[in-house]
């Protein structure tokens, strides 16, 4: 996929393995405060699970996006929607708010519905993820419990014909299962 930002060409494309160290650095970059690279490195170590894609300018690194493919639970007893969880995205804090981020997601997102996905969760802030359609999930619990604060920013999205799963838990590969990264 190739856009054009402000006469600049972005790519986004599957995530290599020589992109890691890149990946890395991008991270502190964008995140400043909060240490993401333990939870990145595992997510790019677990293979099949996860849709990785970047974005680069030039060759440079500039953005990365993770989708991981998780189930439900109902009843504790797995069911057989597949769906995925969005996150994190990271931009050059230098490159931000020129629509890097938005294309990385649109992307994976156009990816996610051609795998046959059925769903995408993500806790983030609902005035960014609300422009791609995501909207509060009340229905689907988080794998762990959310400070009450924190509910309106656990959302989902809808991939195919606007079905939505009606009730159940989360259930997260082993990267995901740090009730840190949920509180
Ligand atoms: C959040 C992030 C991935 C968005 O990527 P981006 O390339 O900057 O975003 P886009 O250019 O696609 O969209 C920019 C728009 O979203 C808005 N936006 C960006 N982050 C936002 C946020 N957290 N909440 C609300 N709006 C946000 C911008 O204000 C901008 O609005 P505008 O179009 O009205 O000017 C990027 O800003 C980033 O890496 N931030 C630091 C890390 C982070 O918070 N990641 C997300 C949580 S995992």
């Amino acid at each position: 996929m190739r856009i054009s930002i402000l006469s600049t060409h972005i790519e986004i494309s599957d995530e290599l393995p020589e992109n890691s160290g890149d990946i890395e650095q991008l991270y502190r970059d964008a995140f400043p405060d909060e240490d993401l690279v333990p939870l990145v490195k595992k997510l790019l170590a677990s293979g099949d699970e996860v849709l990785s894609l970047t974005a680069t300018k030039g060759g440079n690194l500039v953005g990365h996006a993770v989708f991981t493919t998780c189930g439900i639970a109902i009843e504790n007893e797995a069911s057989d929607q597949g769906v995925a969880l969005l996150g994190p995205v990271a931009v050059l804090a230098a490159l931000q708010k020129q629509g890097i981020g938005g294309s990385l997601i649109q992307k994976g997102l156009e990816r996610l519905t051609a795998s046959g996905i059925a769903q995408v969760f993500v806790l983030g802030d609902p005035n960014y993820y609300s422009r791609f359609g995501f909207q509060e999930d009340g229905l689907i619990a988080p794998p762990y419990p959310l400070l009450e604060q924190w509910r309106p920013a656990w959302q989902s999205k809808s991939l195919q014909n606007d079905m939505r799963v009606q009730s159940g838990i989360l259930t997260v590969p082993v990267s995901w299962q740090d009730v840190s990264l949920w509180s």
